[in-house]
């Protein structure tokens, strides 16, 4: 009989150690090492997956290539994210926390999807519960086949015999393979399932999507190493309290990762947003004070942003200063700008900042309607809505250009914006017919320009 070997894994990145550690060497997480029971049989070596025959080496004008055959799966918002279709053959992972919309996103690929053989396995609910869920989605499900199932041979058989066009995993961490022998969602599971699964993929062609679920600091849980494993890896964001959802690229080998797709949570499942801006502005009858709208960035999506601000005189000693959406410190820093060196009193006044729609905003395009926003509920003085800005705010209040000003302005001038309020400082701005561009290179040159009527 041969004999059990046991090792011990780090939960959090998969690091394999022979003995008990209390802090990973690899990622510096502490306490997160736990014994495993290691396969028995070799595990399948990764690097022969692709071909039987030896490799040599080729020139690189020599080597054949054909174009990647891509198929369309029928949403517009996942399939731009791949890279214009899914790769055959390609094995994608979508990350998100539980209860984002990982299964209902799945599920509507493949339901949504009447032309394309689609099979959805999940270990995790009934083929009923699925059933309940599909009715909700609406689609037509003559073309979509249903499997709850866990064991990973079985689910590779039942494809076999089906021979979907593509197939959902649901989840990663449910699966289990008789190749190893701890328990499902242990690091040595994943690691060998999700192997295991891109060498279905890359045999037989059929892309696969997987779904696993991320811990609350961001990383797919477990280990780390299913994203080298995979070719796409795509992460689905939101927050909670909100309708909408981000579906991000954030690694591709076919594609571009800059892009991504947003989705709004219905109760017939998600909807594709494809005119962000849509829903990040509100159309209010009158103009408000402490509102600005800022030509965002998202990866190389534009889109027009509410930001919302309140100033109000402190009630106690020390000012309260909160934000969503939006980092504080940069908040506070440019507070700090503005009173140096646009002479305004903020220091004794309460400020909280918003950012619609519940977006996490990085973008450092946004500063000045951030500033512009802050100071319009200061002197209660509304800011045109059809004014738009898009710069950075540097430390002695200058007003700096931002990347890809173009794409900004072309947004704005998509939705019916009249001024468009940026650095002076570009270069090569081409002229626009519906948009009045106003550069300025001072922040309180700027302020007069706004509130000057
Ligand atoms: P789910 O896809 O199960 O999340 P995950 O697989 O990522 O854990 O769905 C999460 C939430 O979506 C659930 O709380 C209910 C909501 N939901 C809708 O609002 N509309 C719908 O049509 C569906 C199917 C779900
Ligand atoms: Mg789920």
């Amino acid at each position: 009989m041969a004999k059990t070997k046991t090792a011990y894994f780090c939960q959090q990145c998969g690091y394999e150690s022979a003995k008990w550690l209390g802090r990973c060497p690899s990622c510096g997480e502490w306490n997160t090492f736990v014994e495993e029971l290691v396969s028995k049989e070799p595990v399948a070596n990764s690097a022969n997956f692709f071909s039987q025959e030896k490799a040599a080496a080729q020139r690189v004008d020599q080597i054949a290539f054909e174009q990647q055959p891509r198929l369309n799966i029928e949403n517009e918002e996942v399939n731009r994210l791949l890279g214009g279709g899914l790769v055959l053959g390609s094995l994608v992972l979508i990350g998100g926390e539980p209860g984002i919309g990982k299964s209902t996103l799945s599920l509507q690929l493949a339901l949504h999807a009447p032309s394309l053989k689609t099979l959805y396995v999940s270990g995790e609910e009934s083929a009923q519960q699925i059933k309940m869920r599909a009715d909700r989605l609406k689609g037509d499900g003559s073309n979509c086949y249903i499997l709850s199932e866990t064991n990973l041979e079985n689910i590779f058989t039942q494809a076999q015999q089906l021979k979907p066009q593509f197939m959902v995993v649901d989840s990663i961490q449910t699966l289990f393979t008789n190749r190893a022998e701890s328990s499902a969602g242990s690091v040595s599971q994943i690691r060998e399932c999700a192997a295991q699964l891109l060498k279905f993929a890359k045999q037989t062609g059929i892309p696969v999507f997987i779904i696993g679920h991320i811990t609350k600091d961001g990383s797919i849980a477990g280990p780390k190493v299913l994203e080298h494993i995979v070719d796409v890896v795509l992460q689905f964001e939101g927050d909670g309290n909100h309708a909408y959802r981000l579906l991000r690229s954030i690694k591709n080998r076919f594609g571009s990762t800059a892009e991504i797709g947003i989705f709004e949570m219905q109760n017939s499942g998600l909807r594709e947003v494809s005119n962000p801006s849509e829903i990040l502005i509100t159309q209010h009858d009158e103009a408000l004070s402490g509102i600005a709208v800022a030509a965002m960035l998202d990866g190389i999506r534009p889109f027009l942003i509410e930001t919302q601000a309140l100033v109000s005189t402190a009630a106690y000693g020390t000012p309260q200063r909160s934000t969503t959406g939006f980092d504080v410190r940069r908040m506070n820093m440019l507070l700090a700008v503005l009173e140096k060196r646009a002479g305004f009193k903020l220091a004794v006044k309460d400020v909280f900042l918003n950012m619609a729609g519940g977006l996490k905003v990085v973008d450092p395009a946004v500063d000045l309607a951030v500033a512009v926003a802050i100071l319009s509920s200061n002197f209660d003085l509304a800011v045109p809505s059809r004014y738009a800005f898009a710069a950075e705010l540097g430390l002695s209040g200058e007003i700096r250009p931002v990347a890809r000003i173009e794409q900004r302005i072309a947004e704005a001038e998509k939705l019916g914006f009249e001024k468009f309020f940026l650095s002076k400082y570009h270069k090569g701005i081409p002229k626009t017919k519906h948009i009045a561009l106003i550069p300025t290179g001072k922040i309180d040159e700027l302020t007069r320009e706004v509130f000057r009527s």
